[in-house]
């Protein structure tokens, strides 16, 4: 079988993100089952709908592509209890122009990262919310809060043994499951 092609969507640009360090460990702990690729989303304009009709090429780029995945996961920090507005703009690059929503159907999971101890919950479920409108199926088990960031990764940004390291690995076996089960050509038929 060939492996389901996930796009991985980091809500930080900072140079020293934990989210993508924490991206990139789940991309490296993945069963063989998915293949893996981080779709940028820092050289998005800002979202206007006035330019629907003359989107620019970073727009079309970004939906077309979008469109090939099978599945995507959300790697984000939370910003004043929410998603980073660079997240909350890619979300809406994709899902427009009305009707043509590059999200559609695609099943994602949500890991919510911070160096707090309240995990980016806030960002974590304002994000599910919007995955609803977008008919994004989101895996609601296991959930993922990575709190204490700054402590689970070596100098060199490699995941330090340990709990969390196992913990993502699982979820990863799981968001495989949940992929399987929720795209489309098993929906249709
Ligand atoms: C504008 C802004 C708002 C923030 N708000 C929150 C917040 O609501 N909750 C939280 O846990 N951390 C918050 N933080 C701290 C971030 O969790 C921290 O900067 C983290 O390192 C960002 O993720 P990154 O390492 O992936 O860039 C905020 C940081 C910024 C810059």
């Amino acid at each position: 079988m060939q492996p389901k092609t996930i796009a991985v969507i980091i809500g930080s640009l900072r140079k020293g993100s934990y989210s993508r360090m924490v991206a990139k460990a789940l991309i490296a702990l993945a069963p063989a089952s998915l293949s893996l690729e981080i779709l940028e989303i820092g050289g998005l304009q800002i979202y206007n709908q006035d330019l629907d009709e003359t989107p620019s090429s970073e727009w079309i780029d970004f939906r077309d592509r979008l469109k090939y995945f099978d599945g995507v996961l959300f790697v984000t920090p939370e910003y004043n209890r929410s998603v980073p507005g660079v997240l909350k703009n890619a979300i809406d690059v994709g899902s427009r122009p009305y009707g043509k929503n590059a999200w559609n159907g695609k099943p994602g999971a949500v890991v919510s990262v911070s160096p707090g101890h309240l995990s980016g919950f806030g960002a974590n479920h304002h994000l599910r919310q919007s995955l609803v409108f977008l008919n994004v199926p989101a895996m609601p088990q296991p959930e993922a809060y990575i709190g204490g960031a700054a402590d689970l990764f070596t100098e060199n940004g490699a995941l330090k043994q340990g709990s969390t390291r196992e913990f993502l690995q699982q979820f990863m076996v799981a968001f495989s499951q949940w992929v399987a089960r929720n795209s489309t050509e098993q929906i249709s038929g």
